[in-house]
């Protein structure tokens, strides 16, 4: 890419794409309709052959999922204290509490051991996030049979990983995706719920659209009071395309992640536990994130962001711990409880990754990085 500023995340649109939705713009029918279905046929198909329903987001799928496991008032679900806001706030919004546990820090993937330690009577489901690495799906099963809790793994940033041989969403009880911008393919915004059968397929389809039932006279009745999140034919064409060039985007990722390992080693700032585990099967790169070394600069992480943003490098943060926004303190949680999460949350970046990158374009980052590391505050 040649452009002067290089973003931290840009979704690859090409010109195939343009044309297939704007057919679908000239159809007129422009809401959920026949793309929406071959949308959720084809990832179906790429997760092996489940039931799959789209959505507006990955946020709206996590929340309909909640609501299909009944989960409400007086239940817990046990989460990440680090991931992106949605997997704890969705808990929250059903009425739930999140009980919030600490991360590895090298996967960033939540510690099963402190999860099963938070079990209690009233956990009905574990909400684990695929963050570097993919979720071990054994660890998940062998989990969810312990506990007799229910699993919603949260695979927003993960389409396209590979776990246990299988694509991540083959396997399970259910898997949330998201198709934001940001992630590895792109509806604008949406995301997609993966299912066990077809009864949680159908009753996710109607509290997906309003809990309406459609009766056999052709009046409507309500089995639920459901949601507004069904996705439209125009972002479901997209998806279709987009969804064909995954694998391909998913290596270009992994080549590039590559490149900045070779970029970044025998860096004495960087070390290697700074940086996702290099050794990653199946992982799918959607973020490539680092560890400042902020005992040991001159710079604040607000200062290095801007004199990355000063050389072209747009940044960003993948993300900050949880359990210490104001929400969640106002709901009892405190610092020192997640010491992984928070310091992660203190010190990570996210270094510019997409499939139309270059790997000259790594080199470019890795040269700034080096220079503002070693920088004074401007
Ligand atoms: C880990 C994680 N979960 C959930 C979401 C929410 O996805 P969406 O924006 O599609 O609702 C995101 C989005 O950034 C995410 O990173």
């Amino acid at each position: 890419m040649s452009a002067d500023v290089l973003p931290f995340a840009r979704p690859t649109i090409d010109e195939a794409m343009v044309a297939a939705v704007a057919d679908t713009l000239r159809s007129r029918w422009i809401a959920s309709g026949p793309q929406v279905a071959a949308f959720e046929a084809a990832l179906s198909a790429a997760v092996g052959g489940r039931p799959v329903r789209s959505f507006t987001s990955a946020t709206g799928a996590m929340a309909v999922a909640l609501e299909l496991l009944g989960i409400g008032a007086g239940d817990e679900v046990v989460t990440p204290a680090q991931s992106f806001f949605a997997s704890a706030n969705v808990i929250e919004r059903a009425g739930a509490r999140a009980v919030f546990v600490d991360v590895d820090l090298a996967t960033r993937n939540l510690d099963l051991d402190q999860a099963a330690a938070a079990v209690t009577p009233r956990t009905k489901a574990l909400l684990p996030v695929h963050y570097n690495a993919p979720l071990d799906p054994a660890a998940l099963a062998a989990f969810r049979a312990r506990h007799g809790v229910r699993v919603l793994e949260d695979a927003a940033l993960a389409i396209g990983s590979v776990a246990g041989g299988r694509p991540v969403g083959a396997t399970g009880d259910l898997v949330s995706f998201s198709f934001h911008p940001n992630k590895n393919m792109t509806t604008i915004e949406g995301g997609a719920l993966v299912m066990n059968d077809a009864d949680e397929a159908g009753r996710v389809e109607r509290l997906r659209f309003h809990g309406i039932v459609r009766l056999p006279d052709g009046t409507r009745d309500l089995e639920a009071a459901g949601g507004k999140y069904n996705l439209s034919d125009v972002s479901a064409r997209l998806g279709l395309a987009q969804l064909a060039r995954l694998g391909e985007w998913c290596r270009a990722r992994e080549r590039l992640a590559m490149a900045y390992f070779d970029a970044l080693s025998g860096d004495d700032l960087v070390t290697p536990e700074r940086l996702p585990p290099r050794t990653n099967p199946g992982h799918s790169w959607n973020l490539f994130t680092v560890l400042l070394p902020l005992a040991d600069i001159a710079l604040s992480r607000k200062q290095f962001i801007d004199a990355m943003q000063r050389e072209g490098i747009g940044i960003g943060i993948s993300y900050e711990a949880i359990h210490l926004t104001s929400l969640y303190r106002a709901k009892g949680w405190r610092e020192g409880r997640f010491p992984v999460a928070e310091r992660i949350g203190r010190e990570t970046v996210t270094l510019p990754l997409f499939p139309e990158m270059t790997e000259t374009d790594v080199d470019r980052v890795c040269t700034s990085l080096g220079r503002v590391l070693r920088s004074r505050a401007a």
